[in-house]
């Protein structure tokens, strides 16, 4: 007998419904194998014999902070620094050029689904490197705030402390000198002056965005991939309605808005594509 076939699809297709329910994370008709690989610490841990066993407690609200956390292991939370690099290239050259003048308001930049911080970090080291060689740009400061489901990856990443695995991936040796700090036991710690202009927040991107106010940049990377259509297509609307105009989305590398809504125009540079949103008629 193979691991899916020890869950018996009426069980797993009700977690399917759950986990949809709770986070819009679509699973597929065949990962039992995740399901039992990502939850079985978990039904251990509380005593849970089954995934029956598990829905129930859920359903029944009988262990608190219990469906948080069956939530939080079905994210999958794959980062790295400067991920695809072009977005970096992209804020750079196009996008602070075009926002460095801004003296009415700080420039806001979300990170929707920050996973370890490895985005918000690095965005936040552009930002360094661009006010070294243009010192009076952004003079109402910048904010960036990273938010994520996962309060797991969020408590990381607000530690903002990296093993030597985490650091190898994708960042230069002289970045690490520049922006880190190492502690001991191989580790190293970002620091302050970069961690200090984001805040971390808890947010379900199923949630109301209303309360963090309004960004010219969002960073939605590589996660509207494990949504439904009619959820990509809420969540693009409602990312447009915090959007200062002429303000920038930037999406993972095959992630698109074609198809879920018209609010964003393709912009084209030498080094990607991002999206923009449209002005008003
Ligand atoms: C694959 S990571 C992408 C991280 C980063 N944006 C990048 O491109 O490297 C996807 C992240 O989306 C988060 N996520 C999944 N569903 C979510 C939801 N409904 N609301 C907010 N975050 C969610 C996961 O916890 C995970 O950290």
């Amino acid at each position: 007998m193979t691991v899916e076939n020890q869950i018996p699809l009426e069980d797993y297709n009700r977690f399917r419904a759950f986990l949809e329910r709770s986070c819009g994370i679509v699973l597929g008709d065949n990962k039992q194998y995740l399901v039992t690989s990502r939850l079985t610490p978990i039904m251990s841990s509380h005593g849970l014999p089954d995934l029956h066993a598990l829905m129930h407690a859920v359903d029944a609200n009988a262990k608190p902070g219990l469906k948080e956390q069956v939530v939080d292991a079905m994210t999958t939370n794959e980062t790295q620094w400067f991920r695809d690099i072009y977005p970096y290239e992209t804020l750079k050259t196009i996008i602070f050029p075009e926002f460095a003048k801004l003296s009415d308001r700080p420039l806001r930049i979300w990170s929707a689904a920050c996973s370890y911080g490895q985005e918000p970090y690095s965005i936040s080291m552009v930002i360094q490197e661009y006010l070294l060689s243009h010192p009076t740009a952004f003079s109402r400061g910048i904010q960036i705030v990273a938010t994520d489901i996962s309060p797991t990856v969020l408590k990381q990443a607000k530690e903002g402390v990296y093993d030597a695995t985490s650091m190898a991936r994708g960042l230069s040796e002289e970045r690490r000198k520049m922006f880190f700090t190492p502690m001991e036991g191989g580790k190293w710690v970002i620091n302050q002056e970069l961690r200090g202009r984001i805040s971390f927040v808890e947010l379900n991107l199923m949630s109301n965005y209303a309360p963090l106010g309004k960004f010219d940049i969002i960073f939605c990377r590589n996660v509207l991939i494990y949504f439904s259509a009619d959820l990509k297509k809420g969540i693009l609307n409602r990312m447009a309605e915090i959007m200062h105009p002429k303000a920038h989305l930037i999406l993972g590398g095959s992630e698109s808005p074609t198809n879920y809504t018209d609010v964003f125009e393709m912009v084209r540079s030498p080094h990607g594509v991002n999206y923009r949103l449209k002005s008003k008629p």
